[in-house]
C-alpha cells in the first residue's frame, strides 16, 4: 500500500506534490521520490526513509519551474526500501517515468523478455519492468496511451500508476486495477491520487476511478477511457464533505475501524500470487530452496504470538511438523535445546520488537534456521532471517494490532498448505476446500463486517458498566479468546481474562459472577459439546455470558452473537473481526483514544 499523487496546473508542482505524499505517509513510509518534466528533461529526485530525506535532497534545486509531475511514498513489497528501489522509476531511455502501487504478479516473466530484447534493470521492483514494458509498447503501437493498454494487457496483478514524458510535457496518464486511483479536478489544474487527502486542501470535485479505466489528464482537460479499447467513458463528479484527518482515515473515525475494515482487502492481497487454484496449490516462492522443517518453533509477542499458537494448529494438522509456539521474552533467556535441525519462525507485524528478535539471534547462535513472517519491508526481523514471507497488509497505524494479524493467519494457513503438499501429507481434498473457502473468504468477510459491527455497538453498550471480561475458547477459538482479551485491555483499559474453556474449572471460574461476564467462542466443531459444558459451569454460578456462535446451535446464553458459518478454520476469519469490533466500539463508547492507548507503543524496541 504506496501513497501516489499527480499533478498539472499553474502551481510548482514539486512542493505540492511534496506535501500532498505528506498527508499519504499512512499509507507508506520508507522511501519516497518525484519525476517532473522540465523544459525538456525528466527529472527524477529519489531519497530512503521518511519524506524529510526527500526534501532535504530537493532544498537548493531549482524546481519550481515544473508545474506538473508525479509522487509516490513507499511501502515495500518487492525489494528493499533504498533509494534504487523507490518510485518514481524510468525506462531505459529515460523518456517516462512512472509511479504505481500495487504488485505485478508476472514480472519476473516480463522481466526476462525484456532482458532478452537488451534491456537492463537497476532495482529489484515489478514497477520497472512495467515502466520498460510501457517503453517496448511505445515502440509497439507509436502512443504512450496505446502502449499502456499494451502493457496492461500483458501484465497481472494490482495496480495504480501514473506517468509523466517529456514527449507530452504538462500530461499525466495514470490507471488502476484493483488498487485505489481518485481524480481531483480543479480550476486551471487537476490532480490524480491513490486516496483524496492528497489534494483535498486544493478541490473537493472528485472523480472515482474503477477498475481497467485510464485517465489522460492536463491542467485544463482530462478524459477517462476504458483501459483495454481506449474508449472514452463519461464519469460522474462527486463534492466531498470531509476535511483531511477524517480523509485519511477513509471516513471512518478511527484507523483502527478502518484497519478492521480494510482486512477483507489484507486477506486479498496476502493470497495475490501465491495461490495456484488450477494446480490446487501454494506458491511461496521466498522459502525456495528451504527444506520442510523438522521442528518448527513459532516466537512472538502479544497479538503476533496469538496468531503463532493459531497456526501452530494448523501446521500440526495439515502439515504433520511437530510445533512448538514461544513467548518470545520467555524464550530468548531459557538454556534451548536447540540445533541445525530446528527451524524458527518470527512473527512480528513490525519487525523491530526486541524481544522477538533477541530470540531469533539466539536460535542463530544454536545453529537453527532462521525465518521472519512481518509486514515491515526492510525491518530488522526481514534483513536477519535466512528467509522471510510478508504478510502484505500495508502501513497498521492503530497500536492495537487488527489487519496484522488477519494476515498473519493467512500466510500460516498457506504454510500449513505449502508444507503439508510439500511432505504429501496433505489430503487432496483438504488443500481443494481449504483453497477455494480462503479464495472466496474476502467477498464473505465484506458482506458480514457492517452487520458485525451493529451487532459488536449494540453488545458493548449493554456491557459498558462491566470493569471485567473473561474470554474463553477452545481449539482454534482459544488463540482467539486471547486475543479478544487482550483487545479489550489495551483500548478499553477494562480488565480482561483469556483462557482455554476447559481451564476454567482449575481455577478461574472462582471469579465468576454476575458483574464479571463472559464471551465465549462456541462454535460449530467437534469441540462445541465440551465448550458448552464449560458454559453451564459459568451460568451455575450466576456468570452471565455473550456466546459468539453459528446458527442453529442448542445454546442458551444471555447474549448470542450469530455470525454465519464457513469452512473449519476459516470461521476465525470471521470470529476475529467480531472480537475486534466488541473491543473497538467498547473503547469508542468509553471515550478512550482508540489509535494510540495509553501505556502502548506500535512497536516495542526496548528490552
Ligand atoms: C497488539 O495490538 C499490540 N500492539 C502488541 O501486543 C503487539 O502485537 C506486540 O507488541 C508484537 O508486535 P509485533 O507484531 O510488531 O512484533
Amino acid at each position: 500500500m504506496c501513497g501516489i499523487i499527480g499533478y498539472s496546473g499553474h502551481r510548482p508542482a514539486v512542493p505540492l506534490l511534496i506535501e500532498g505524499l505528506r498527508r499519504l505517509e499512512y499509507r507508506g513510509y520508507d522511501s519516497a521520490g518525484v519525476a517532473f518534466v522540465q523544459g525538456d528533461a525528466l527529472e527524477l529526485l529519489r531519497a530512503e526513509g521518511k519524506l524529510g530525506e526527500l526534501e532535504k535532497k530537493i532544498n537548493g534545486r531549482n524546481v519550481n519551474m515544473a508545474t506538473s509531475g508525479i509522487g509516490h511514498t513507499r511501502w515495500a513489497t518487492h525489494g528493499v526500501p533504498v533509494e534504487r528501489n523507490a518510485h518514481p522509476h524510468m525506462d531505459n531511455d529515460q523518456r517516462l517515468a512512472i509511479i504505481h502501487n500495487g504488485i505485478i504478479e508476472n514480472y519476473q516473466e516480463r522481466k526476462n523478455e525484456l532482458l532478452a530484447k537488451g534491456y537492463s534493470f537497476s532495482s529489484e521492483t515489478d514497477t520497472e519492468v512495467l515502466a520498460n514494458l510501457i517503453s517496448e509498447g511505445v515502440k509497439e503501437t507509436g502512443s504512450i496511451m496505446k502502449a499502456m493498454a499494451w502493457a496492461f494487457a500483458r501484465v497481472e496483478g494490482a495496480y495504480a500508476v501514473a506517468l509523466v514524458s517529456p514527449d507530452e510535457p504538462g500530461v499525466i496518464y495514470a490507471a488502476r486495477k484493483s488498487s485505489p486511483l481518485v481524480f481531483g479536478q480543479g480550476t486551471g489544474e487537476n490532480f490524480v491520487a491513490s486516496d483524496i487527502p492528497a489534494f483535498l486542501p486544493y478541490t473537493r470535485e472528485v472523480v472515482f476511478l474503477e477498475d481497467g479505466e485510464l485517465v489522460r489528464l492536463d491542467a485544463n482537460s482530462w478524459q477517462v477511457y476504458d483501459a483495454k479499447t481506449l474508449e472514452p467513458i463519461e464519469k460522474e463528479i462527486h463534492h466531498i464533505t470531509w476535511d483531511v484527518q477524517s480523509a485519511q482515515k477513509g471516513g471512518y473515525k478511527h484507523f483502527m475501524l478502518k484497519e478492521i475494515f480494510e482486512q477483507p482487502r489484507v486477506v486479498a492481497d496476502c493470497l495475490t500470487g501465491r495461490l495456484d487454484l488450477v494446480k490446487n496449490s501454494v506458491r511461496l516462492p521466498e522459502l525456495e530452496g528451504l527444506a520442510v522443517p523438522k521442528r518448527l518453533t513459532l516466537v512472538a509477542c502479544g497479538t503476533s504470538y496469538h496468531a503463532g499458537l493459531w497456526g501452530a494448529s494448523l501446521i500440526e494438522s495439515w502439515a504433520r511438523i511437530p510445533v512448538r509456539v514461544e513467548i518470545a521474552s520467555e524464550f530468548r533467556y531459557r538454556d534451548l535445546l536447540l540445533d541445525g535441525d530446528d527451524v524458527v519462525l518470527a512473527i512480528s507485524q513490525s519487525g523491530e520488537t526486541a524481544d522477538t528478535l533477541a530470540g531469533m539471534r539466539r536460535a542463530r547462535e544454536l545453529g537453527a534456521t532462521v525465518l521472519g513472517l512481518c509486514n515491515v519491508v526492510g525491518s530488522t526481523v526481514s534483513r536477519e532471517a535466512d528467509h522471510v514471507v510478508y504478510t502484505q497488509a500495508g502501513p497498521e497505524i492503530s497500536v492495537a494490532s487488527t489487519k496484522a494479524m488477519c494476515s498473519q493467519l493467512t500466510v500460516l494457513y498457506l504454510l500449513a498448505l505449502y508444507w503439508g503438499a510439500k511432505k504429501n501429507v496433505l489430503p487432496a481434498e483438504v488443500a481443494t476446500r481449504a483453497l477455494a473457502g480462503i479464495h472466496s473468504l474476502p467477498q464473505v468477510l465484506e458482506a458480514e463486517l457492517p452487520q458485525m459491527r451493529e451487532r459488536a455497538s449494540e453488545l458493548a453498550r449493554k456491557y459498558s458498566y462491566v470493569r471485567s471480561f473473561m474470554y474463553l475458547g477452545r481449539g482454534l477459538s482459544f488463540p482467539l479468546a486471547l486475543e479478544g482479551a487482550l483487545k479489550l485491555k489495551e483500548i478499553s483499559y477494562i480488565h480482561a481474562e483469556g483462557y482455554a474453556s476447559g481451564e476454567m474449572k482449575h481455577g478461574p471460574i472462582a471469579l465468576i459472577e454476575p458483574d464479571f461476564p463472559t464471551f465465549a467462542l462456541a462454535m460449530r466443531d467437534q469441540l462445541f459439546p465440551k465448550v458448552k459444558s464449560n458454559l453451564e459451569e459459568v451460568q451455575a454460578r450466576d456468570g452471565r455470558i455473550i456466546a459468539l456462535t453459528h446458527p442453529g446451535l442448542d445454546l442458551t446464553v444471555d447474549d448470542q452473537w450469530i455470525v454465519p458459518e464457513v469452512w473449519g478454520p476459516l470461521n476465525t476469519f470471521l470470529d476475529l473481526p467480531c472480537l475486534q469490533l466488541f473491543a473497538y466500539e467498547m473503547a469508542d463508547y468509553l471515550g478512550k483514544d482508540v489509535d494510540q492507548p495509553r501505556n502502548l507503543a506500535k512497536s516495542v524496541t526496548v528490552e
